[in-house]
């Protein structure tokens, strides 16, 4: 069966009733569009979790800062379609901003504590977008399993955060970093570097995996493990926007890894005007 391409939240309302009706379990995959490998793992995994796959595709205007790429965002309507069909998802979502925002709407999801720090801190008012937005579409959707990339691991924490605060009765799978054969963690946002920031991109990945391997190799100090990561930023001219280490569970920064801790590094730094982001376990 060809792909359902839904766009108003009315015939969305409906498909959810039918569905629920005849009983099928559905896994939803959130997008923002210009789908990469790391979207198509997440609908595959959605395929073995769930009767049907339903993927959204919608850039969403509230958790873009005003100095932001909203208006440059990478878009492509048709590919994205393509990739959906041929990764096994059956509904694909693609409202406009009116469609999820109408006139008058005034109600805001805020997930506290996980977005305190790191991306929250840099990008105001972001993860208040995401939440939002992730809400609405659990409501429209209702589904079992909702999956999410780890390379967004402080949004995976605020949206696991509210499906439980909120008790919205859906799953939220977190899926491992899908990277490029160098290393580079596949994102949306690659596709606006230059051959010489592509290049240099890598150091990032570069860096988390050097303190990866320090920390195998003894290294629990977080000063220690953030300089490797910093090194590479430095090397590569990359301008940090952070460099942290935080407990995978709690996101609370750590000075030290004690044993049996399961810790992340996490990194921002932009190349030009690109602003990419990645982290790691360690521990
Ligand atoms: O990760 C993204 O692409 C977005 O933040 C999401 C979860 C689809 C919400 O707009």
């Amino acid at each position: 069966m060809p792909i359902r391409v839904i766009s108003s939240t009315a015939e969305l309302h409906e498909y959810t009733r039918g569905r629920l009706r005849a009983g099928q379990s559905l896994a939803l995959v959130p997008t923002m569009g210009f789908l990469h490998d790391g979207h198509t793992s997440l609908m595959r995994e959605g395929v073995r979790r769930a009767d049907v796959v339903a993927a959204s595709i919608f850039v969403n205007p509230t958790q873009f800062g005003p100095k932001e790429d909203l208006s440059t965002y990478p878009k492509d309507r048709d590919g994205d379609l393509a990739k959906c069909e041929a990764a096994g998802v059956s509904v694909a979502f693609l409202p406009d901003a009116h469609a999820v925002y109408p006139p008058g709407f005034q109600t805001y999801v805020n997930v506290e504590k996980a977005s305190q720090g790191l991306c929250g801190d840099r990008r105001p008012g972001h993860f208040r977008g995401v939440a939002t937005v992730v809400t609405k579409l659990f409501t429209l959707f209702r589904p079992e399993v909702a999956l999410f990339g780890e390379k967004d691991f402080q949004q995976l924490c605020v949206i696991r955060a509210l499906a439980k605060d909120l008790d919205l009765g859906v799953d939220v799978v977190g899926m491992p970093t899908v990277r490029e054969a160098d290393g580079l963690a596949k994102s949306s946002r690659n596709s606006y570097l230059s051959a010489d920031e592509r290049q240099r991109a890598v150091a990032i990945s570069r860096g988390l995996f050097a303190a990866q391997a320090a920390f195998v190799s003894g290294t629990t100090r977080a000063e220690s493990l953030l300089e490797l990561v910093r090194a590479q930023l430095r090397a590569a001219a990359i301008r940090e926007d952070y460099v942290e280490l935080r407990d995978e569970a709690t996101l609370e920064p750590l000075v030290q890894i004690v044993a049996g801790q399961r810790a992340r590094l996490f990194v921002a730094g932009f190349l030009g005007k690109t602003r990419l982001i990645d982290n790691v376990r360690v521990g």
